[in-house]
Formats: structure tokens, sequence, C-alpha cells
């Protein structure tokens, strides 16, 4: 049993690490200001788990609240979900997101160095790649960013980096996710974002649920096998448990440790929309739209050092998550600003 913080831990990905680490008999302390997210969603993950975490409404920033945190109580480690994540956002707000991703990290790892608290889980992804060079993509690909939030997370992985050869104490592993999709299978939390979503699940969700009219496909003409973009899509239960197992190896091995997860496979835009139709019997209408600006046409993780670091793989398949995805969706069309889900 290890105490945790786990820095937004309402968001999508920070609520459904929360259950597995409960599940798995950790205590967990969440940080999150709720900038994109609903505390609401923390009741629910105690409900899941059944039992009970710690929830602090706060900034990562607060350098004061950190102080107080650490000297409250002693931690294990730290898992940093906490960050701002909309690419195009972030082109038009660079230091928003310098702000809270780069300056907010600084100062948690400030507070940690003083409470002598040296294990740390980040939440990176694959859009340190930029546009990759060769298929699949190994952890020794270049890094690179080409907008300011993929600026964000190189630039934290290289204080990352600097930090662990500077102290050996640190053991610091850099998990780089491909695409998250799907719920917890309760139904009770999963993705829920503000306005139009940015990313083809959740708006594939969200016309399912006839909120929105049709699905713009962002090009065919992709040098890919149906002409459409082709992503690793996981399911965000694989990824929860991804971080438990790099918690549990950052216990154990010092220094800084990238790892991907994703599951290995490529799947295109228009064969994600077809297994959704499968796996819920909801027909998803679409129309061949330009190409996104920024795009690229295919990336795919090699997942091999997760499996041999960590003993960890991706198990569930993309018929799971869009089933349980859409389950998320239909029970919550409103997310957690409608009904209670019971
Ligand atoms: P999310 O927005 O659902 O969760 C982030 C949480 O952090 C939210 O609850 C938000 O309120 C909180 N937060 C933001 N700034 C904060 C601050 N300054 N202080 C305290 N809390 C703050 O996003 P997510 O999809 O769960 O992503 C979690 C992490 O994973 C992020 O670092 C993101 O960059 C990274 N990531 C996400 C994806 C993805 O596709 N979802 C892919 C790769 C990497
Ligand atoms: N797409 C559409 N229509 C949409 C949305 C997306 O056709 O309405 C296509 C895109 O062109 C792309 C694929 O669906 O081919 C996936 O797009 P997403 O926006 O869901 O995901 P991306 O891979 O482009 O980017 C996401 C995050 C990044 C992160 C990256 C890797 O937005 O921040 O995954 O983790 F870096």
């Amino acid at each position: 049993m290890a105490r945790l913080l786990v820095t937004g831990g309402a968001g999508y990905i920070g609520s459904h690490t929360a259950v597995a680490l409960l599940e798995a008999g950790h205590e967990v302390v969440s940080l999150d200001n709720y900038s994109n997210s609903s505390p609401r969603a923390l009741e629910r993950v105690s409900r899941i788990a059944g039992r009970p975490l710690t929830a602090v409404e706060g900034d990562v920033r607060d350098a004061a609240l950190l102080k107080r945190l650490f000297a409250q109580q002693p931690f294990d480690g730290v898992i940093h979900f906490a960050a701002l994540k909309a690419v195009g956002e972030s082109v038009s707000k660079p230091l928003a997101y310098y702000d809270n991703n780069v300056a907010g990290t600084l100062a948690l790892l400030q507070a940690m160095q003083s409470a002598a608290v040296t294990c740390f889980v980040f939440s990176s992804s694959a859009t340190v790649y930029g546009a990759p060079d060769e298929l699949p993509i190994t952890e020794q690909a270049p890094i690179r960013s080409t907008n300011p939030y993929g600026a964000t997370k190189v630039m934290v992985e290289q204080m990352l980096r600097d930090l662990a050869a500077a102290d050996a104490a640190w053991s610091v592993v850099s998990l780089r996710y491909f695409n998250p999709i799907g719920a917890h299978p309760s139904g009770e939390i999963g993705e829920d974002p503000n306005d139009i979503p940015n990313n083809l699940f959740p708006f594939i969700c969200q016309v399912a649920a006839g909120r929105r009219e049709r699905l713009a496909v962002f090009g065919n003409d992709w040098p890919t096998a149906d002409g459409t973009g082709v992503r690793d899509y996981l399911h965000v239960a694989d990824l929860a448990a991804g971080h438990l197992r790099a918690f549990d190896f950052a216990r154990r091995r010092r220094g800084f440790t990238p790892v991907n997860l994703g599951t290995g496979r490529g799947v295109s835009v228009l064969q994600l929309v077809h297994a959704f139709e499968a796996a819920t019997g909801r027909s998803i209408p679409f129309s061949i739209v330009e190409r996104r600006p920024g795009d690229i046409a295919a990336c795919w993780a090699d997942p091999s050092a997760a499996a041999r670091l960590l003993g960890w793989r991706a198990e569930r398949s993309i018929e799971q998550a869009c089933a349980d995805g859409w389950r998320w969706q239909s029970r919550n069309p409103d997310g957690y600003r409608g009904e209670a889900a019971t």
C-alpha cells in the first residue's frame, strides 16, 4: 500500500487511474482545480472503487498549497496528470500552456524535492514524436514539437531528464500515451469535453447520441490503406492499469525512463467508425472534408518497452472501448453536468 498524490485526478485519465489505484489498495489524494473537470467525477470514483479518496481543490502552480500538502502527510509518489491539453487552444494561448504545463510541473517538482519525495510518473504524449520518421514508434525516436502543447511536453521531459541525471534519488517514468478512448465499463466515469470535441472518439459518441448531425472526416487522401488518418487507440482502463505498473517500476528503479503506452496497432478513422457502429448498433453518418492543418497520416506505438519494463500490455479491444464509451455517453448525455448516472 502506498499514498499517492494524483494531480488532475478528476480528469478523464486521472479519474480512471484513481479507480485502479484505489482498487489496488493505495491511498489517493487528488489535487485538481477543476478547470476542465468536475468534483463529481471523484465521488463516482469512490463509489466504483468502494473506498474513499481525499479530494483537494487547488492549483499545481500554488507553491504554498503544495508545501502544506507535502508537510501534512508523507507521499510515496506523485502521478502528474494536471495540464491543459487542447492543441488548437495552445496555438492561440501559448502562455497559458507554458504556465499551466511547464511552470505547474516545475512548482510541483520543487515542492517534491523540498519534501524528499522523488518518485514521479508523468503524463507525456505521443505528440512528442511530431511527424514520425518510422513506424512503429520506439522511445528512441527523435523528440520534437509541432505546437505549443507538444512543446510543453517536450520541455517537461527535458526537465525530468536533467533532474534525474543531477540527483540519483529520483525515479521518473514519462508515459507517452497514444490515443486513449472509451470509459470505465460501469458507465459512471468517462470523457466529458466542454465544447465541441477536438478528438475523434468523443465526437463519434456525440453523433451517436444525436448531439451532432454528422462526423467530419478530415481527409481521405492520406497515404494509408483507406486514405483516412491512422492512430493507435487504447482503452482508457488499459491506460489506467499502465500507471499502476509505472508506479511499481518507479519504486524499484531510479533514473528517467520514457515508455510508450499504446496497443501497437494502427486503426483508421473509418475503421473506428465501423467498429463503433458494430459494437453499439448506432449509425454514424459522416462526410469527408479537408485535411485538418497539423495532422499526420499515421502514428502507432512500439509497445515492447512497456511489456519488457513494466509488464504491461493493452488487453481490451477497440470494440470494448466503443461499447464502454457509448455506455458512458448514453447514460450521461450532459457529462457530469447532467443527472446522476445511477
Ligand atoms: P483532462 O483535462 O480530462 O484532465 C486534466 C485535469 O487536470 C483536469 O481535471 C483539470 O481540471 C486539471 N488541471 C488542469 N490544470 C490544472 C492546474 N494548473 N492545477 C490543478 N489541476 C489542473 O485531460 P486528460 O485527457 O485526463 O489528460 C491528462 C493528462 O494526459 C494531461 O497531461 C494530458 O496532456 C495528457 N495526455 C492526454 C491525452 C488524451 O488524448 N486525453 C493524450 C496524451 C497525453
Ligand atoms: N479526426 C477526424 N474528425 C474529427 C476528429 C478527428 O477525422 O472530428 C481524425 C484526425 O484527422 C486523425 C484522427 O481522427 O486522423 C485522430 O484525431 P484525434 O484528434 O482524435 O487525435 P490526434 O492523434 O490527432 O491527437 C491526439 C491528441 C494530441 C495527442 C495525440 C497523441 O489531441 O494532443 O492524440 O496522444 F498528442
